[in-house]
């Protein structure tokens, strides 16, 4: 199971980095804008500062302006990986620039049809959107869990990237259903270490040990 950091905060995924627990970034449009930054320089510095796949995504909506903006997008770091939306015209970009030895993240997935059509397409990643499929009242998890065995089932090389995640439950759920990746937003990636007990377990021993030691 990889972490992922869903953020474009340089700050922010240093700080995590430090860890050990990152594997890679995922952006999109509205995470970069929150940055008030250059696209280009913000990415170049996350793939920097990041061994693993940094995503990033294109704003065209035709198959030749994607496949345009992606291959400038895969020219900015070894480790970079072209976001492309789950449409028709997607599945036309993501199919060239497989072929190219693009690699791709094919986002805004919420059915099971549509996973599949970007694995056969040959996308890298597929990101199925858990917080916004629960914000509908859909079922979230039996859409990663069948993922998961379509993959397996008929060996795509596709993996999975647990996307829309917003509390710990979702984080804990997707991995037991075995999503390969979870990608997660920075303020949420300390609840994944912390719990009250263990704060206040550490209290008390402290506590005791003074006493003892008085
Ligand atoms: C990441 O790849 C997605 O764009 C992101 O997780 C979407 O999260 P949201 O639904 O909370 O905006």
């Amino acid at each position: 199971m990889k972490f992922f950091l869903d953020t474009a905060n340089v700050a922010e995924i240093k700080k995590i980095n430090t860890l050990g627990l990152v594997d890679g970034v995922t952006t999109n449009p509205t995470i970069i804008s929150k940055e008030g930054r250059d696209f280009e320089e913000v990415i170049k510095e996350i793939c920097s500062t990041i061994d693993g796949p940094v995503s990033a995504e294109v704003t065209g909506l035709t198959a030749d302006e994607m496949i345009k903006e992606a291959r400038v997008i895969a020219k900015w770091a070894d480790n970079v990986v072209v976001k492309i939306p789950m449409t028709e015209e997607g599945l036309r970009a993501v199919h060239v620039l497989s072929h190219e030895g693009i690699k791709t993240n094919v986002t805004l997935i919420f059915t099971v049809a549509q996973g599949l059509m970007a694995m056969k397409a040959g996308a890298t990643y597929i990101s199925p959107f858990v917080g916004r499929l629960e914000d509908i009242g859909t079922d979230a998890y039996e859409l990663i869990a069948n993922l998961r065995n379509i993959i397996d089932f008929y060996g795509f090389d596709t993996e999975i990237i647990a996307a829309s995640i917003r509390n710990l439950p979702h984080v804990e759920t997707v991995a037991k259903l075995g999503a390969h990746i979870a990608t997660i937003p920075g303020n949420l990636f300390p609840k994944l270490w912390g719990h009250p007990l263990t704060d206040q377990g550490i209290e008390t021993f402290l506590k005791d040990w003074e006493a003892f030691n008085k």
